[in-house]
């Protein structure tokens, strides 16, 4: 065996040892909820299709128009010949959603963070991230080569100690959070986060993958109660409820014109496939037209931590934490034999000691279904 099969397989054998090997499992869609995997049909918790508008007919309609009259690829960086058309309409689109000057959009959501952060943070800056942040908030804030700091999630206090322990010795400080924390489910104090940032001339950063489309009447977690926060810097993808594919940032406008001047995975990756595009477009009218049908994946939630006896939902993400790696895929698999989808987390995509069932919920959803589910976890997870 070649010193570079060895190295993988050495690293291989340690995952399995520990039960975090992974196992990419081939995964037919068949619709909004139903999915096809090892020949048995199973109704899936675990997809981050909120909406289900992947499969609505006329988001892949729109999708397809636009290979029709622009083609399958873009051909190129935005920055070259891959700006198409249909670019600058998504990015009006979305800052009015947000309420911000400008939009830029990128290749996906992790290729923002991790362009955005270097951009705006240098050798001399500190980034101060909660520490359930998403991973390409990390990533982004390893590249750009500032002194990274976490901060207890949601803490509030523990962020302004850091505050006064650290701010005088940097010159610029970006605090960066999950909107709606991905393997948690709940949301950032968003609105105290910005005060802290002010008071202590910091810039605050979200990431609203999980936001956009389902909290705040479908705008996203800055929108969640009854004012607006106005976060600077408004991060997020269009691969969960949106059900396309590509990432964004919202932001005023001499931001967003140093981001399409500055970011390099914007600059040097190719545009996004005008189909995605489209789709995005297309999904985002369906959002605004029916804020009552954005509302329902929380609903569904809810209903399901009710059930289960667990704390509200504020999200369409509901995780029942397992601790335990094998408990956890064993307790995967037992859903999988009553003709459930429930994906096991493990670390490190969740801290050690804490693997978890992750569920979501789809406006599609049926209700029986969600109460059977919470009948089986309550009754042989949780127990
Ligand atoms: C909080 C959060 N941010 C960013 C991303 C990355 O987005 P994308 O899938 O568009 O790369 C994800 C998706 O996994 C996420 O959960």
């Amino acid at each position: 065996m070649s010193s570079l099969d060895r190295f993988a397989q050495d690293k291989i054998d340690g995952l399995k040892r520990r039960h975090l090997h992974r196992q990419l499992t081939e995964t037919l869609r068949e619709d909004g909820i139903w999915v096809e995997r090892g020949g048995r049909r199973l109704m899936s918790f675990s997809c981050n299709d909120y909406l289900n508008l992947s499969q609505h007919p006329a988001i892949k309609q729109a999708a397809m128009n636009a290979v029709e009259k622009y083609g399958a690829g873009s051909g190129a960086s935005r920055l070259v010949t891959g700006n198409h058309p249909l670019y600058a309409e998504l990015e009006a689109r979305l800052a009015a959603i947000k309420q911000t000057e400008a939009a830029v959009v990128f290749g996906s959501g992790y290729l923002a963070n991790a362009g955005i952060i270097p951009v705006l943070v240098g050798a001399k800056d500190l980034v101060l991230a909660d520490e359930l942040a998403h991973a390409c908030l990390f990533a982004g804030a390893q590249l750009s080569r500032g002194k990274v700091l976490t901060f207890r999630h949601n803490d509030l206090d523990h962020l302004r100690l850091l505050m006064a322990e650290h701010r005088a010795f940097y010159e610029h400080v970006l605090i960066v959070t999950d909107g709606v924390f991905s393997m948690d489910g709940d949301l950032a104090p968003l609105a105290q986060l910005n005060d802290v940032a002010n008071e202590f001339d910091a810039w605050l950063m979200s990431d609203d993958a999980h936001g956009l489309g389902v909290v705040g009447g479908g705008r996203g977690s800055t929108f969640v109660g009854n004012s607006h926060t106005p976060v600077p810097l408004q991060m997020g993808t269009l691969s969960k409820a949106v059900g396309a594919y590509g990432g964004y940032l919202c932001a005023s406008a001499p931001v967003i014109d140093l981001i399409r001047n500055r970011a390099r995975t914007l600059i040097y990756s190719t545009g996004l496939p005008p189909s995605c595009v489209a789709a995005t477009i297309a999904a985002l009218d369906l959002i605004e037209r029916e804020p009552g049908y954005a509302a329902l994946p929380v609903q569904k939630a809810q209903a399901f931590t009710r059930r289960a006896r667990l704390p509200d939902a504020q999200s369409p993400i509901v995780p029942v934490i397992i601790g335990a790696e094998e408990a956890t895929l064993a307790a995967s698999q037992m859903l999988a034999d009553e003709g459930y989808l429930a994906a096991a987390i493990r670390p490190p995509t969740v801290p050690a000691g804490t693997a978890r069932l992750r569920l979501t919920f789809t406006a599609q959803h049926p209700d029986d279904a969600i109460d059977r589910l919470a009948d089986i976890v309550r009754e042989r997870v949780l127990n």
